[in-house]
């Protein structure tokens, strides 16, 4: 297992290129199990999520190449079973199960299993699916689903899924007829797929509002698209700007999808500017002071963007607030951030962070991919030398973090364990 050396105190100066969305690019590459031709995708990032997803592609009967951030897909003989194998190492692999329903009329998926953030159950995604005419057993380890064909219908989701609005719409894209999805998520990434769907030749309207109408059509044909940018990377690394107290300037950074982000950003005191040309510029304007956050979902604050927040409060003057409302588990940065100074007392799903004013280096552990990004954050600023061990669940949403950020002066390397 690999893990990251960082010597904290080194300002951040210089220019980063957000990749594209890990976040977009699953369910996108996914979808193309529906679509009959070759699909070209770019701006595709090269993370351990992607690759994973092109090995169930392969295992379903999906034709894969992926030469620099290029991935050509087509389609030969679709098979209907994902194994356990892959799905337990990324939950989205629960995606197929709307293409393979609504091409095949039949899916066996491995049930994802929790992950340290969370149970993370499905049952609102086979809820949902049963409304359009499929049926689940669940058998040692199994979601099996069949359907006649899928027929389009009405339903509302009790809370606005991610996951749970791409599976259906990709399974509405395909099915007999009209389907209406309410209390949908408007997550950039269900709007990036939806905008995938349609350049496939889908009828879909509503992508990005919380009613969603899919118009089911026959066949989707290839296409060519480009993934959009990915909006957390690009907050991570606002976040790196500020908390090294240095000047960044980020190019493809989806600003407009940051919102709450920003305007808690702005709240601390950092200075968030689209420059000339259209890329960001973010350096601190000011003392950093706490502020109080809520995770909620879209257009809300984020939860993927919580972890590294927490980690610019740390440092801040002041005391803030994050209460986690959208995954009952993800606080486990906390001790590691503790281990280095910081003050954070937990109650419930709430952190209280008083600022310090220094963070010490220390040797931390990652647990997942977000508290990962925050340990990094965190060591970027220490006094002294950090270590982030088991890097491996950084490396699932990050593409070549550690180049990034020493090519804008960050002390950094790559060690094996
Ligand atoms: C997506 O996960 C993202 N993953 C997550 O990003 C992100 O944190 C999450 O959306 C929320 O924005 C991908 O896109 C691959 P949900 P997803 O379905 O689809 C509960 C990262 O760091 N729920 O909106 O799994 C669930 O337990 C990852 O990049 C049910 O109860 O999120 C959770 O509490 C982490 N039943 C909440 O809803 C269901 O059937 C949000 O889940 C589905 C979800």
């Amino acid at each position: 297992m690999d893990k990251l050396i960082i010597e904290g105190g080194h300002p951040l100066k210089g220019t980063i290129n957000v990749s594209g969305s890990k976040n977009a690019a699953l369910p996108i590459l996914i979808a193309c199990l529906l679509v009959k031709g070759t699909v070209r995708l770019t701006n595709v990032p090269r993370l351990r999520d992607i690759f994973t997803t092109l090995k169930l592609l392969n295992i379903l009967g999906c034709e894969t190449t992926f030469e620099g951030n290029t991935v050509t897909a087509k389609v030969t003989e679709l098979k209907h079973e994902a194994p356990y194998e892959l799905v337990k190492t990324m939950r989205a692999s629960v995606l197929c199960l709307g293409p393979l329903l609504g091409f095949l009329g039949e899916a066996k998926v491995a049930l994802p299993g929790g992950c340290a953030i969370g149970a993370r159950p499905v049952d609102l995604h086979l809820k949902a699916l049963e409304r359009m005419g499929a049926r689940f057993i669940l058998d040692s380890g199994y979601i099996h689903g069949v359907c006649g064909s899928l027929i389009g219908a009405r339903i509302v989701f009790d809370f606005p899924t991610v996951g749970g609005t791409e599976n259906l719409l990709m399974a509405a894209s395909v099915a007999k007829g009209c389907t209406i999805l309410e209390n949908c998520a408007r997550e950039p990434e269900v709007v990036d797929l939806a905008n995938f769907l349609i350049a496939c030749g889908a009828r879909i309207r509503g992508a990005g509002t919380a009613v969603i109408e899919v118009e089911g059509v026959r066949e989707l044909k290839g296409c060519e698209y480009r993934v959009m940018p990915d909006r957390i990377e690009a907050g991570t690394y606002l976040v790196a700007g500020a908390i090294t107290d240095g000047e960044l300037t980020l190019v493809d950074c989806p600003l407009e999808e940051l919102d709450a982000l920003v305007s808690k950003l702005r709240e601390m005191n950092v200075q968030v500017e689209r420059q000339e040309g259209g890329t960001v510029l973010v350096r601190r304007g000011g003392e950093l002071v706490g502020v109080d956050v809520t995770t909620q979902p879209h257009p809300g604050f984020p939860t993927d963007m919580q972890a590294q927040l927490m980690a610019l409060m740390c440092v801040a003057a002041g005391t803030g607030s994050i209460q986690e409302k959208i995954f009952e588990n993800r606080f486990m940065h906390v001790s590691e951030l503790g281990r280095m100074g910081a003050r954070i007392s937990l109650k419930d799903r709430t952190a209280m962070v008083r600022g310090v004013p220094q963070l010490v280096g220390a040797p931390v552990m990652a647990s997942d991919l977000r508290a990962s990004a925050s340990l990094v954050l965190a060591g970027l600023v220490a006094q002294g030398t950090t270590e982030v061990q088991r890097i491996y669940h950084l490396d699932r949403g990050y593409e070549r973090m550690e180049e990034k950020l020493s090519a804008v002066g960050a002390r950094i390397r790559r060690e094996k364990e």
